[in-house]
């Protein structure tokens, strides 16, 4: 049985008729009401499950001290730059991971200088930070310095961008999942990230030429 949109439109029947109809229509109005708000929790619900929360950057900075060891260096005793690559690599999927709060590959290495050797009995310190994220990718910057621990003299010694994309498990396959979304509060911060979508385009850009 059909019921009307809108009470109103029960005007002419019996004032029985017509209450009875108001109870169906009322009675029907409820369980449409209650759907609704059902359907509305389980869309919010699967919203909640495929958005993510926000995260700061000092959640998820890393920092990594090594010491340089015979076995890290070259000819000249001075640590390799494969070694530091590596380094930086680690430090970057740890500050990633840290804040997409999943599994993280590399997907980018931007260029790579190496402004001045660390050798063999000093230190290298690593410091990672999230400067952007995207969708599903993250820009991560990872600053490297050399250190006389006797001293404590410190010296820059490199610097990489890094991307990561985070990775789930879809049915067997791995797929790249939702980032949070990054929370800048120094003009630091802010800096870089708006710096991070023209290091995107270039990159994305080079993707494409290569593909
Ligand atoms: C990185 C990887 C997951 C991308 O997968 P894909 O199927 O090409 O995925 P998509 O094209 O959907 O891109 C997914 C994300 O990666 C980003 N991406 C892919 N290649 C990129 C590149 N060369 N530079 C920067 N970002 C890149 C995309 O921009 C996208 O990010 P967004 O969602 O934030 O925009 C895939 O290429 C891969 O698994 N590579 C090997 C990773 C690896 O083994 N690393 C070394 C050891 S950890």
């Amino acid at each position: 049985m059909g019921f009307p949109d809108n009470p109103a439109h029960t005007h002419g029947v019996t004032t029985r008729m017509r209450a009875s109809t108001m109870r169906v229509y009322w009675s029907r109005r409820r369980e449409t009401v209650l759907w609704h708000e059902l359907s509305w929790y389980a869309v919010r619900m699967s919203m909640s499950l495929t958005t993510v929360a926000p995260r700061r950057v000092g959640e998820s900075i890393t920092t990594m001290t090594e010491y340089v060891l015979p076995t890290h260096a070259n000819a000249l005793g001075t640590v390799f730059g494969g070694q530091v690559l590596a380094w930086i690599d680690l430090c970057a999927a740890i500050c990633a991971q840290r804040h997409a709060g999943r599994l993280a590959v590399t997907a980018e290495f931007d260029d790579v200088s190496f402004r001045a050797p660390i050798a063999v009995g000093q230190v290298v310190l690593l410091h990672a930070k999230v400067t952007a994220a995207f969708r599903t990718s993250v820009e991560i910057l990872v600053d490297v310095h050399g250190e006389e621990p006797q001293s404590g003299r410190r010296w820059p010694c490199a610097r990489a961008f890094v991307t990561f994309v985070a990775i789930e498990d879809v049915g067997g396959e791995r797929k790249p999942a939702l980032v949070p979304p990054l929370v800048t509060e120094t003009d630091e911060e802010r800096l870089l990230c708006a710096e991070a979508m023209e290091r995107r385009t270039r990159r994305l850009s080079r993707r494409k030429c290569s593909a």
